[in-house]
């Protein structure tokens, strides 16, 4: 990943790259996160002899050749204009699910035609339950057959990076980004082509306010979206077990475990700890999805062990736009498949529907 976010950083004013790759207040939350990630070591068995190893998943109802997809990202068009469709292609080009987030710059119903099935869309409620609802019954209108709530934006998190450019979905440059962009002309032309790319799911009755609280949401409006959603329901951002447990009470077919990038809540719990507690805790046939701090496929795999039944990838796919546009997003796939092979080689180990703690060292 880290080829790709250098790649970005050149690429992309400072102000999007900021946006991209800033974290809430100290990156407490993001280091200790990546320190477990590091501190977590897959076993090693030789011997095991060779063969090919099967690395797809059916979750939800549905199969996909790898164990990941792209989480749901607001704005991605700031990072190139065609991201967002580069992101459909890249579903139908490696059979895995992407998302599409309420902040798209793409309507919902032109990236279900991008991805039909393959493409899930993400609720975020702001202070108007009703506006939350109208929105999940478009998005079934549209053809979605997948839901992901997401529930950890209670309030927009202070990004310290976004803050010093006093960045939102609204922007206009000032003078000082307005060279920023001058020195990345490439990036630059692609705007003017194509313009300043806003948030396409709102209208008239559902206002577009990005620094809005999106906290209204609570256990009975999860139970009014149930009624309403008639396919998959997915909630995202879930650290702790008693949420786990509820949001399934409550007919979740998934608990999505995220710390939203690191982006949200500094002193969370650290996402990546929290998987093994929140799956003991849950149906065996409920699913676990997991994201946050994912770098390579080897964290792919920790999270599998740890019991995620499948994986999310956030911004290392827009830095991999921002690097080569959907070339750079078909290696960043192509790459990840290869180490997870390579890795699952070393562990011996042939199919990843298989793995669990045993696989880890000292579990
Ligand atoms: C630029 C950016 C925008 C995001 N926007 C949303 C969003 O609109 N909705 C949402 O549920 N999560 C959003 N997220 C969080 C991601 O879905 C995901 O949880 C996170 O990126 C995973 O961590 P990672 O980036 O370390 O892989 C965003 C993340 C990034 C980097």
């Amino acid at each position: 990943m880290q080829d790709a976010r250098y790649l970005a950083k050149k690429k992309l004013p400072s102000m999007i790259f900021d946006y991209l790759d800033g974290v809430a207040l100290e990156a407490d939350g993001y280091y200790s996160n990546a320190e477990y990630f590091k501190a977590i070591k897959l076993s090693q068995n030789v011997l095991a002899g060779g063969g090919s190893k099967k690395i797809s998943k059916k979750i939800l109802g549905k199969s996909y050749d790898l164990p990941f997809g792209i989480a749901p990202m607001g704005m991605c068009n700031l990072v190139s204009s065609k991201a967002d469709y580069a992101i459909g292609k890249i579903a139908k080009t490696f059979n895995i699910p992407v998302c599409y987030s309420t902040m798209a710059s793409t309507s919902l119903e032109n990236t279900f035609k991008i991805t039909g099935d393959l493409g899930w869309f993400q609720l975020y409620v702001y202070d108007d339950l009703k506006s939350g609802l109208n929105l999940a019954k478009r998005a079934q209108v549209a053809g979605y057959k997948t839901l992901i709530l997401t529930v950890d934006v209670p309030e927009l998190g202070r990004r310290p990076r976004e803050l010093k450019h006093n960045f939102s979905a609204n922007f206009k440059p000032n003078f000082k980004q307005v060279l920023d962009c001058a020195m990345h002309p490439k990036w630059s032309l692609d705007l003017l082509a194509h313009g300043i790319p806003r948030p396409q799911n709102f209208d008239k009755d559902l206002k577009i306010n990005r620094n809005k609280p999106r906290g209204a949401a609570d256990w009975n409006f999860l139970k009014d979206l149930r009624a309403v959603w008639k396919g998959k329901l997915i909630i995202k951002g879930i650290l702790n077990p008693k949420d786990a447990k509820k949001a399934e009470s409550l007919g979740a077919d998934a608990i999505y475990v995220s710390g939203h990038g690191s982006r949200q809540f500094d002193s969370s719990p650290i996402p990546i700890h929290q998987i093994l507690k929140i799956r003991r805790s849950i149906n065996k046939n409920t699913i676990l999805i997991y994201d946050t701090g994912i770098r390579n496929g080897e964290d792919i795999l920790k999270a599998l062990c740890l019991g995620a039944d499948f994986v999310m990838i956030g911004k290392h796919a827009l830095f991999s736009i921002a690097a080569e546009g959907f070339n750079g997003l078909v290696q960043m796939t192509n790459n990840l498949k290869k180490e997870i092979e390579i890795a699952m080689a070393q562990m011996g180990t042939f199919d990843v529907n298989k793995l669990n703690a045993k696989h880890l060292e000292d579990f």
